[in-house]
């Protein structure tokens, strides 16, 4: 399959599907306390997506080749857990971090955004790793402009992670978006400057790096979804759908709950 360049047309229905996703993150917020469990927050964000919103949570059922149907409408990784966490009776307490992952369908295009809570007061390790990673993946965006390289966004996450500390998954990458969930290209989150595809305006895809606070090393679990680390150490995540455009880049899941970009000094 080749890489998918967006018409205008589609291009503004990747934006309307990219703040419906984002705002179930604002809608969730408020709810994201000590005590709930990630099936309660899995059951709100599911009625508020199809009784409100009226967008499809593409989580549901989703089974790619070598997996079997992803059974909640949202994925919820916490504190050792990478990435795809299946909402349960896990309850929240204080000191946990938490991902939730948001991917809606509107009109036949996928929206795709998360981002990383802290529940109560998170040790200072946790607290660094969860800013860390947001700032990882505002260097990978940032990168984003025709002209540039796949490999400039990777090289900007890695280097500004492992000088923090920390380490990036590898088996799990950001990914072109359109009318289908996961599509070319795949958008690794390390890598060598100039090497890669070169950016051009009209892609679509998300930038979303897994940061682990110990060694990169992951382990899927016996659901068939849950990723985590396998040191167990803590991991963060953060993803945003962009857009290439002429001049760089414009991110397409943006909601009034959203941080804005922060300052980050050039590498
Ligand atoms: N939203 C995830 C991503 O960013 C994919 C989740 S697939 C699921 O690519 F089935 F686990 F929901
Ligand atoms: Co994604
Ligand atoms: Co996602």
């Amino acid at each position: 399959m080749p890489i998918v360049i967006k018409t205008p047309d589609e291009i503004e229905r990747m934006r309307v599907a990219g703040k419906l996703a984002a705002q179930v993150l604002d809608f969730i917020t408020p709810h994201i306390q000590p005590d709930i469990t990630t099936g309660e927050l899995d059951d709100l964000c599911h009625a508020y997506m199809r009784d409100v919103q009226g967008v499809i949570p593409a989580p549901l059922n989703y089974a790619p080749p070598g997996y079997r149907p992803f059974p909640r409408s949202i994925c919820t990784s916490v504190n050792n857990v990478v990435c795809h966490g299946i909402p349960g009776e896990r309850k929240l307490k204080s000191g946990d971090i938490l991902n939730i992952d948001i991917t809606v369908i509107k009109d036949g295009f996928h929206g795709d955004t998360s981002r990383t809570f802290c529940i109560g007061e998170p040790s200072i390790l946790a607290k660094r790793l969860v800013e860390t990673t947001f700032e990882c993946m505002w260097h990978g965006i940032r990168a984003i402009k025709p002209g540039n390289h796949l490999g400039d966004i990777g090289h900007a996450i890695q280097s500004y992670a492992e000088a923090s500390g920390f380490s990036v998954v590898r088996e799990f990458c950001g990914h072109g978006i359109g009318r289908v969930f996961h599509e070319e290209p795949q958008i690794l989150h390390y890598g060598r400057p100039g090497t890669g595809l070169p950016l051009e305006p009209g892609m679509i895809f998300t930038v979303e790096p897994m940061i682990n606070a110990g060694r990169p090393g992951i382990r899927q679990l016996a659901d068939g979804w849950t990723v985590v680390t396998k040191d167990r150490s803590l991991s963060a995540q953060w993803e945003h759908t962009v857009l290439v455009t002429e001049t760089g880049f414009e991110v397409l899941t943006w909601s009034e709950g959203c941080r804005p970009m922060p300052f980050l000094p050039q590498p």
